[in-house]
């Protein structure tokens, strides 16, 4: 489409969306907890569907339900093109991340059905479910569709005692043992674009608009089991302690070590440490924790992953087990440049940035469809909190590059 011709997206209804959405699962001071599949998840489905229905398109949920909106393009034969991200959110998380990216894509569709441009391409707007790994890896909903899950996954949780993915889907009244339904043909995608915050500074210290993103970061994910003895905290003198906190202790100190002494871009994280029974006047009988490294590079995370099993096998009551091992995944060239294009033509300054968060993006990608990814900056570059945060004009930025991006693509991608 003719430059002149990209239509102006509403950035007002845009931001009414968001705010609306932001106010499920919202509590005063403690942000917005959406986790994957809650009650507060589902609401969210609930008021996407609709939109996705008054906006004219075609609605269904897929096995993994994963929300799903189509156009159909009057072309014959028509190929697809995919935009999307997620709506669930991390416990206390904010009102943009993912959320931005599901709703902009919306706010294309009623731009282009309001001005009466006939697409090329089918377009469909995805919300995959369980980005964030609520009950395990997280990437869910989009793994399903690109073939990626592992096997029995979905009927662990990282929490113990909460219920499994499994089980909250079918909570959610789907069936999980038919969570293959929502495969498909990574072939049928002839791309896949999502716009998404950048969750970092970098854009913001530089006083950039717009991000467009080269690679997704790599994610490895373990679960380290620690055994030791319940007791009684008073009685139980500290020379006859068999307390799981304290072995497990070393390690939390130490991967930050290995981690910095591999690599200085390397990142690696305890983000959640369980203690069981988990009472202030009982030992810890056992410790569990999940810890995660990212990387571009794969050599840096199978390195940490054989030091970390090394330090476990060598230790009595140390279990190891694999969450999840995804590679760093760059972003397809053509659709790279096809950002920066659509950003430069808007009158926007940008760059080229990889990706240090994970991104359904990322699932799209490893399955071979060819993605791009739009960043815009967040204030201070906090996210995963509740004072994650983006300005008005910056949501209508981002989304505006989305649409120019999308129009300018060829016919025949
Ligand atoms: C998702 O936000 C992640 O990077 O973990
Ligand atoms: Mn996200
Ligand atoms: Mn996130």
């Amino acid at each position: 489409m003719k430059s002149a011709m990209i239509p102006r997206i509403n950035g007002e209804r845009l931001w009414a969306d968001l705010m609306a959405l932001g106010e499920i699962g919202f509590a005063e001071g403690r942000g917005v907890t959406r986790t994957a599949l809650s009650d507060a998840d589902l609401a969210g489905k609930t008021w996407l569907v609709r939109r996705f229905e008054e906006a004219g398109l075609e609605v269904r949920t897929d096995a993994a339900y994963n929300v799903i909106g189509r156009l159909p393009s009057r072309t014959p034969g028509a190929r697809l093109v995919a935009v999307g991200s997620h709506l669930d959110t991390v416990p206390q998380g904010g009102k943009f991340d993912g959320m931005l990216g599901v709703l902009a894509a919306l706010e294309c569709v009623r731009t282009v059905r309001e001005t009466g441009i006939q697409l090329p391409w089918d377009l469909e707007v995805i919300s995959f479910t369980d980005e964030e790994g609520a009950h395990n890896a997280g990437t869910v909903g989009s793994r399903a569709m690109m073939g990626e899950l592992r096997d029995g996954e979905l009927e662990k949780s990282v929490k113990q005692g909460r219920l499994s993915f499994a089980e909250d889907l079918r909570r959610a009244g789907k069936d999980p043992a038919r969570i293959g339904d929502a495969w498909r043909d990574p072939a049928e995608f002839s791309c896949y674009l999502e716009l998404h915050i950048e969750q970092g500074a970098r854009l913001e210290s530089q006083g950039i608009q717009i991000g467009a993103v080269t690679a997704i970061v790599g994610i490895y994910r373990y679960l380290v089991t620690v055994e030791g003895e319940p007791a009684h905290a008073g009685t139980t003198p500290m020379a006859l302690r068999n307390d799981a906190l304290v072995k497990a202790a070393p390690l939390f100190t130490l991967l930050p070590e290995w981690v910095k002494a591999r690599d200085p871009e390397m990142v690696g994280t305890i983000g959640q440490v369980e203690l069981f029974p988990g009472a202030t006047n009982v030992v810890p009988g056992r410790c569990r924790f999940v810890v995660e490294v990212r990387s571009q590079r794969t050599a840096d995370m199978l390195h940490l992953r054989d030091v970390l099993m090394a330090y476990a096998a060598g230790r009595a009551g140390w279990l190891v087990e694999t969450i999840l091992e995804k590679e760093g995944t760059p972003c397809a060239e053509r659709l790279i440049q096809a950002v920066a294009d659509a950003a430069t033509a808007e009158g926007f300054s940008c760059v080229r940035m990889p990706s240090g968060a994970g991104h359904d993006a990322q699932s799209l990608a490893a399955a071979g469809v060819p993605t791009g990814m739009i960043f815009v900056p967040c204030r201070r570059g906090v996210s995963h909190s509740p004072e994650e945060w983006i300005e008005p004009v910056q949501a209508t930025q981002g989304c505006q590059v989305l649409l120019r991006t999308l129009l300018e693509l060829p016919d025949r991608i």
